[in-house]
């Protein structure tokens, strides 16, 4: 008998969550989001913009999983958002490769899928959002062969190189610097993001060259850790250094940019949310784009002010 009324009532959990994923009675509609790693404060400022847009309508549940950078654990994650029949997922996949068996899975379960900032390596996703990777590395290149007068030793700090923006913001700047043969890639090294491997590819390439002239970092936070090295070797007067991202804010970009610590940075939205917009024009059964593109700016010296 106790084993019955245990059984019963664990079926009752599981009744109670998938009645709670949307398809049930008071019509909330639970959309899911599987975030690569919140460490950041890129993606925490992603995050607080999806809460934010999910609040404002009472008939949204928006829950948020963190993978801490790790592709098994994501895969888990939506694993379960499948499970749990959510009725939208959203998904900024850590790496591409990992990520898209998992995904595709979703789509073919009939979840409608977006896909934010980073890309998968397969068509089986509603709706792509992000801003152009390979125009923002181009307009890095171009701003780099300004700076350097069209000539010069470059260090390139590359993030974590299976994600999708870091291969495009790498062939978007060599496209930007095409023209330029005498500007040189010296050292390159995936970051994997973070602004500590930033630090420490950067206090390698130190040591290795006695010339460099401006670090890329495909981030604001690796580009600001080369910018560090640098200081601490007493090198970094006339480096330039370039980054992306631009986050407003204390500990964003665009400070970082009126503080003189970097010369330029490229405003990458976060699209927080507009993949709530899309979401909602998915549940009330709209047409969707099967891409959308964000908006980017440069930030330089010029107009910093405007972007912190
Ligand atoms: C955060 C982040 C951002 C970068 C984006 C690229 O994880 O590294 O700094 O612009 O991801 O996907």
């Amino acid at each position: 008998m106790k084993r019955f009324i245990l059984g019963t009532l664990a079926l009752a959990g599981v009744a109670a969550l998938l009645v709670g994923c949307g398809n049930g009675g008071d019509g909330t509609r639970v959309i899911g989001f599987s975030q690569c790693n919140s460490a950041e404060p890129w993606r925490e400022a992603m995050n607080k913009e999806l809460e934010a847009a999910a609040k404002k309508y009472d008939d949204v549940d928006l829950r948020i999983v963190d993978a801490q950078q790790d592709n098994s654990k994501q895969v888990a994650d939506v694993e379960n958002f499948i499970t749990m029949e959510v009725d939208v997922l959203i998904i900024s996949p850590n790496e591409a490769k990992p990520l898209t068996a998992v995904v595709e899975r979703a789509y073919d379960a009939g979840i409608p899928v977006i896909v934010l900032d980073r890309k998968i390596a397969s068509d089986k996703f509603t709706t792509y959002i992000g801003a152009d990777n390979e125009l923002i590395g181009e307009a890095a290149g171009k701003y780099a062969a300004e700076a350097l007068g069209g000539k010069g030793k470059v260090v390139e700090i590359w993030g974590l190189k299976g994600s999708t923006p870091a291969q495009e913001r790498h062939d978007g700047f060599m496209r930007g610097i095409a023209e330029y043969p005498e500007i040189d890639i010296i050292y390159e090294q995936d970051g994997a993001w973070l602004r500590q491997r930033g630090k420490e590819i950067m206090e390698n390439a130190l040591q290795r060259f006695e010339e460099i002239d401006l670090a890329y970092g495909h981030n604001d936070p690796m580009a600001f850790g080369a910018r560090i090295a640098a200081e601490e070797a007493n090198r970094a007067g006339d480096m330039i250094f370039v980054g992306i991202d631009g986050l407003p804010g204390a500990e964003g970009g665009a400070q970082a940019v009126a503080d003189g610590m970097l010369d330029a940075t490229f405003v990458y939205p976060t699209g927080g949310e507009k993949a709530i917009e899309i979401a909602r024009d998915i549940l009330a059964g709209k047409d969707v784009p099967k891409s959308v593109t964000l908006e980017t700016a440069r930030v330089d010296s010029t107009n910093a002010d405007q972007y912190k």
